[in-house]
C-alpha cells in the first residue's frame, strides 16, 4: 500500500530533508584526501545530534553507522572505517535522518581531489540520470517512467544500471511502498499521484551491472571491480510537478 502524504505532511518532511541536505553539504567540504571515512561518519553523527535529529540508518537492520561511505568499486552500504581517502578516489555518501516523525534520505558521489575523466564522467552521468528520473516523477505518469528515464540515460552513455538495489517510498518509515527500480520498460506500474514521496536513487556502474555483497554483510561492490556512482534525492510528487525535498 502506498501511503500518500497531505500537503501539510509534505511540509513537515521538509525539516528532515533539509537537515540531510545541510549535513551532506558539510560532508562534501570535509571529504578531502587524507581524511578517513570514519571521520566523516563522526562529523555526520555530531551534526545530526546538534540539529535534534536521529540517524535513519544507525540500528536499521543492525547497521552500526550514521553514514554509508562507498569508495570506488563499492556500490552502496560501504561502512565507515579508518580507510584514508586518496586523491583520485570517488566517494559516495548516503545519509538519512528522522525528525518530527518523518524521514529524509539522500546520497551524493564526490570526487576526492582531482579524479580521472572517466570517474568524473560517471559521476556526472549518474547525477544527470537522477534529474532525468525526477523529471519523470509527475502526476499521471507511471512508476516505471522514472525507471526508464534512468536506464535510457545511462545506457546511451555506455554505463549499466545496478538491479540489486532500488529506490523506495519514504515518509514515517525509511522504506515504504513502492519500490522504485532504476531499470525497466516505460509505462508500467502504478500511476503516480499527488502526495507520493519517493527516494529515487540510481546506482550506476562504469562497466557490468553485476554486484556482490562482501563478507561484512553490507558492502556491495561491482563484480568486475569497475567504478560505481550513486545519487539520491527525496522527491514529493505535487500537482505543480516534482519537488526535491533534499535540496537547500
Ligand atoms: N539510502 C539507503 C536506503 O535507502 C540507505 C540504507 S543503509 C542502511 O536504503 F544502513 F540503513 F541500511
Ligand atoms: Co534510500
Amino acid at each position: 500500500m502506498i501511503i500518500l502524504k497531505s500537503p501539510s505532511e509534505i511540509e513537515k518532511m521538509k525539516a528532515p530533508c533539509c537537515i540531510v541536505a545541510e549535513v551532506l553539504d558539510l560532508l562534501k567540504e570535509a571529504a578531502q584526501p587524507g581524511i578517513t571515512t570514519l571521520f566523516l561518519d563522526r562529523l555526520a553523527e555530531r551534526e545530526t545530534v546538534s540539529r535534534k535529529a536521529k540517524s535513519a540508518f544507525k540500528g536499521y537492520s543492525g547497521y552500526p553507522f550514521t553514514l554509508c561511505c562507498s569508495v570506488n568499486e563499492q556500490v552502496v552500504h560501504g561502512m565507515p572505517s579508518d580507510r584514508v581517502l586518496l586523491e583520485g578516489d570517488i566517494l559516495s555518501l548516503d545519509f538519512g535522518v528522522i525528525f518530527g516523525g518523518f524521514y529524509g534520505d539522500a546520497a551524493v558521489t564526490l570526487p576526492i581531489g582531482n579524479v580521472s575523466k572517466k570517474a568524473l564522467d560517471l559521476i556526472t552521468a549518474t547525477e544527470q540520470s537522477l534529474y532525468a528520473a525526477i523529471d519523470a516523477a509527475r502526476v499521471g505518469n507511471k512508476l516505471t517512467d522514472i525507471s526508464y528515464a534512468v536506464q535510457s540515460y545511462v545506457e546511451e552513455r555506455g554505463y549499466s544500471v545496478v538491479r540489486d538495489f532500488v529506490g523506495h517510498g519514504i515518509g514515517r518509515n525509511l522504506h515504504e511502498s513502492p519500490q522504485v527500480p532504476n531499470f525497466g520498460a516505460p509505462g508500467r506500474g502504478v500511476v503516480l499521484k499527488s502526495g507520493m514521496v519517493l527516494a529515487i536513487e540510481p546506482m550506476i556502474n562504469e562497466k557490468g551491472a553485476d554486484v556482490k555483497v562482501l563478507s561484512d554483510g553490507w558492502t556491495a561492490v561491482t563484480c568486475d571491480n569497475s567504478l560505481s556512482a550513486h545519487f539520491e534525492h527525496t522527491v514529493a510528487i505535487t500537482p505543480f510537478g516534482p519537488e526535491i525535498l533534499t535540496q537547500i
